[in-house]
C-alpha cells in the first residue's frame, strides 16, 4: 500500500472543532454559539456588484495579483488608514482569504530553523504552517483576566533567530486590541532584531468604545518591515467567499507571487469585483455591523454574567472569553462537552486551551461564545444555557 501522508501532516490530526461540529450535528437542538462566523448575511451592494460582474462577462481567470478594482480599493483603504500610499502593481496582492494569505506570506519566507513568535492562544493555522515550513514557534501568552502579554516576557524571547512575528490584532479569540504602546515596544524589538512582522487583521474593522484598530505598518520604521495580512470575510459578514490579501513590501510581494502562481494562480473574479464595491462602501458597512455587533456584545456579556460566567468585555472581534471556574470545577473541553450533551442545555461554545500549543500553560476555564448570530440565535442559546443551574 502507498503511504498517503507526508510525515510534516502527521502531527496536525482533526482538531476539536471537528470534534464539536460532528456533535452538533449528531444531536438535535445545539444552538451553535462556536462557530466563529455569522449566522447572518452580508450587505446587498456586495451581491448586487459580483452579480452584475458575472453578467458583464467577468468570468475568466483574473490577473494572478487580483483584478484593478479591487487592488485600487485596497490602494485608497490603505491611504487612507494608514497613510500609506502602497504600490498597486508592487505591493498588493489578492489571495484565498487571510488564511491562504498568511500560508503563502510564512512560506515564501521561512527557512528551516527560523523562529517565529506567536501570541496565545494562538490562531489555529499560525503554528502548522510554521513547523511544516521547517520553523519553529516561540508561544507568548497573553495573560488572562486582561489577555495581555508581559512586556519582559517578549523583550526575552526575540533573538537572532527571530525571523518573524505574528500579530493578530484584534485578538481571536480574547477580543484584546493592541494599543499602540504594545505595538511600538514590538516595533523596536523587531527594528533591534531584523524581525519581520506579519499582522492577521481580518477583525480590523470589529472593534468596540473608544478602541482603535492601528495596523503595524502605518509605525515609524515598519513599512520596510511588515507583511500585512487582511480579508473581508468577518469586515463584510461573507466569509464564504475568501477574498484576502497581502500588502507588503515589493521584494516579498515578488515572493509570495511566486508561491501563489502554484498555489491558487488566482482568485475568483466576480467574487473580486464584490469586494471592490464593498471597500469602496465600507465606512457606512462597517457603521452598521459595528452598531448591531455593540449592541449583541453587550447584551451576551450581560447575559452571561448574569448565570455566573466571569466577564471581561471584548474590545475588538466577535468573540467573548467566559471565566466558567465561577459555576464548575471541569477543565473546558470537559465543560463544552457537557453543555452540548446535557438535556437541558444544548449549546455549542469552544474551549481556549485548544488555542495553546502547551497546554501545561494553557488556562483551561475559558469558554469562546461568538456573538456574531441573529437576535433570535443569541436569545434561544442564553435562555437554553440557563439550563446549567438545573
Ligand atoms: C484570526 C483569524 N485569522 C484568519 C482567519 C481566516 O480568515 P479567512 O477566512 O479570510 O481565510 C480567521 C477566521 O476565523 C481568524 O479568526
Amino acid at each position: 500500500m502507498p503511504k498517503w501522508m507526508s510525515a510534516k501532516l502527521e502531527p496536525y490530526e482533526a482538531s476539536i472543532f471537528d470534534v464539536i461540529g460532528q456533535l452538533v450535528r449528531q444531536q438535535e437542538g445545539v444552538v451553535n454559539l462556536g462557530q466563529g462566523f455569522p449566522d447572518f448575511d452580508g450587505p446587498d451592494l456586495i451581491k448586487e456588484a459580483a452579480c452584475q460582474a458575472i453578467r458583464d462577462g467577468h468570468n475568466q481567470y483574473a490577473p494572478m495579483p487580483g483584478v484593478p478594482p479591487l487592488a485600487k480599493a485596497l490602494h485608497g483603504k490603505y491611504l487612507e488608514t494608514t497613510g500609506i500610499d502602497f504600490d498597486p502593481a508592487r505591493e498588493i496582492t489578492i489571495l484565498a482569504g487571510a488564511t491562504e494569505a498568511m500560508y503563502a506570506a510564512i512560506t515564501s519566507i521561512c527557512e528551516r530553523g527560523d523562529e517565529f513568535i506567536v501570541f496565545a492562544p494562538i490562531y489555529d493555522t499560525y503554528v502548522p504552517i510554521i513547523e511544516m515550513n521547517g520553523g519553529r514557534a516561540i508561544e507568548i501568552p497573553l495573560e488572562p483576566p486582561s489577555f495581555r502579554f508581559d512586556p519582559d516576557r517578549l523583550r526575552a524571547a526575540f533573538s537572532s533567530k527571530t525571523k518573524g512575528i505574528i500579530i493578530n490584532t484584534p485578538h481571536n479569540p480574547t477580543g484584546t486590541v493592541f494599543n499602540r504602546s504594545e505595538l511600538e515596544l514590538i516595533r523596536d524589538l523587531c527594528v533591534a532584531n531584523d524581525t519581520i512582522a506579519f499582522t492577521d487583521e481580518v477583525y480590523e474593522y470589529l472593534v468596540y468604545d473608544n478602541h482603535e484598530h492601528i495596523s503595524m505598518v502605518s509605525l515609524d520604521g515598519m513599512r520596510e518591515r511588515t507583511v500585512t495580512i487582511s480579508s473581508t470575510g468577518k469586515s463584510f459578514s461573507m466569509t464564504g467567499w475568501k477574498i484576502g490579501w497581502v500588502v507588503a513590501p515589493p521584494e516579498a510581494t515578488e515572493a509570495v507571487r511566486r508561491l501563489h502562481q502554484y498555489i491558487a494562480f488566482c482568485i475568483a473574479t466576480p467574487l473580486q469585483y464584490g469586494m471592490a464595491a464593498g471597500i469602496t462602501h465600507q465606512a457606512v458597512l462597517t457603521a452598521e455591523l459595528r452598531e448591531d455587533l455593540t449592541a449583541k456584545r453587550d447584551w451576551i456579556c450581560q447575559g452571561l454574567a448574569n448565570l455566573g460566567f466571569g466577564i471581561t468585555k471584548p474590545e475588538g472581534t466577535y468573540f467573548v472569553l467566559a471565566d466558567i471556574s465561577p459555576l464548575t470545577t471541569s477543565q473546558d473541553t470537559e465543560y463544552v462537552l457537557e453543555l452540548i450533551r446535557r438535556e437541558e442545555v444544548r449549546v455549542a461554545t469552544i474551549p481556549n486551551s485548544v488555542f495553546y500549543m502547551d497546554q501545561s500553560v494553557a488556562p483551561k476555564n475559558y469558554l469562546r461564545f461568538c456573538f456574531a448570530k441573529k437576535t433570535k440565535t443569541l436569545e434561544l442559546g442564553l435562555s437554553q444555557l440557563a439550563g446549567i443551574r438545573g
